[in-house]
């Protein structure tokens, strides 16, 4: 019997080293990764930059608390700022705990205001966010949850009909991850902003997955045409260091004050430094273009494989619907064809490979793919 809590299904693969796309098992094997710890380390494994980044951090400051600064946190949070629409950073480990952080500033803009949220969302497992991810095999077992969260249709009609007076917020992914890859449509967010406009309610993007490049632009509200006025990172950030980010825009940005939030850990030094460290690569027009390149090259690749019905794709975050089985296609990829990917549904396979992935590694996993459908 496993010491580990059973939350997950594990594969039957411990994985030894990782370098760039490729991990290595503990017997040697080597894999093709195209999940990249869930769209985690996104320069791959290991990346130099990064490595560097936390050695030389750890080897001079590992923690303080947030009773002070740390540089490595303010200059990133600096850089944030001024990459974006925001004013100032509220740091966290994760993308639910970045969430949960919206929560709590959009509830004290509005006090006992609604959070608005759409079905098919995924927005972490902690009560609040667990609260916004209107999924009932998720939800109804840890009932009751937070009140003042309504679900809809992810459609301009819907949300435009049930943001009122009461609505504190609407949270959205621009592209939805963990239901498969989907992308709200322009005249959604539209919609969303403009609602949110017509009562003083809050517009919040979670780009925890598809955020920091993985789109093919550093944040992927810079291809909506729609600017929020809070966002939420995680993932990706930190290259595969634990670091969460809210990123408050000039409508919120006065709204939080001393003790009205907090963390031990977050916006630690070796955190933030990792997170610079993959800034410095990601926040590149060339790098940037790259990602769009190969994930077209991705998508069509995948357009031409047997039994792919339809492929969703924003940059290098990607997923194909298949006539086959998808779980177990993506178990068959792993021990029969040593490449990693995983399914989001019962004929949905994903695909958020590291953004540094090389057009031979895209071919090479094609090429493995196509052995299995
Ligand atoms: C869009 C989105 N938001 C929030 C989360 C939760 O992040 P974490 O697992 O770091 O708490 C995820 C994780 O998959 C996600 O994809």
């Amino acid at each position: 019997m496993s010491a580990l809590a059973p939350t997950y299904a594990r594969y039957p693969v411990e994985f030894a080293s990782g370098s760039g796309c490729v991990l290595t098992d503990s017997d040697g094997v080597e894999y093709l990764d195209f999940l990249a710890g869930i769209a985690v380390c996104s320069l791959g494994h290991c990346h130099p930059a990064v490595v560097a980044a936390v050695q030389e951090q750890a080897a001079a400051l590992m923690h303080v608390s947030n009773l002070f600064t740390n540089a490595p946190m303010v200059r990133l949070a600096e850089r944030l700022v001024e990459r974006s629409f925001g004013e100032g950073v509220y740091f966290a480990n994760s993308g639910a705990e970045a969430n949960e952080a919206a929560l709590k500033l959009v509830r004290k803009a509005r006090p006992k205001g609604d959070v608005v949220s759409v079905h098919g969302a995924f927005h972490g497992r902690t009560y609040g966010a667990l609260s916004a991810t209107p999924q009932e095999s998720k939800q109804a077992p840890f009932a009751p949850l937070v009140p003042g969260f309504r679900a809809v249709a992810p459609t301009a009609q819907a949300i435009a009909e049930t943001v009122d007076e009461r609505t504190a917020a609407v949270l959205l992914e621009p592209v939805q991850g963990e239901s498969g890859v989907h992308p709200l449509g322009a005249e959604v967010l539209a919609a969303a902003r403009e609602a949110c406009d017509r009562v003083g309610a809050a517009l919040v993007f979670d780009e925890v997955q598809c955020g920091v490049g993985r789109t093919g632009s550093l944040w992927a509200y810079e291809q909506t045409g729609v600017v929020p006025d809070a966002m939420t990172l995680a993932k990706g950030l930190g290259g595969g260091m634990p670091i969460g980010a809210l990123v408050i825009g000039e409508r919120l940005s006065g709204v939080f004050a001393p003790g009205d939030h907090g963390s031990t850990f977050a916006g630690g030094p070796v955190s933030a430094a990792a997170a610079n460290a993959v800034l410095d690569v990601v926040d590149d027009p060339d790098f940037l273009a790259g990602v769009l390149e190969r994930g077209e090259r991705l998508a069509e690749g995948l357009k031409e494989l047997p039994g792919v019905s339809e492929v969703r794709a924003r940059g290098l975050m990607v997923a194909a619907d298949i006539s086959a089985d998808a779980p177990q296609i993506a178990r068959r990829a792993l021990l029969e064809q040593h490449l990693v990917i995983n399914a989001t549904g019962p004929a949905t396979l994903r695909f958020v490979p590291p953004l540094t992935v090389t057009e031979a590694e895209i071919d090479a996993a094609l090429a493995r793919l196509y052995e299995l459908l």
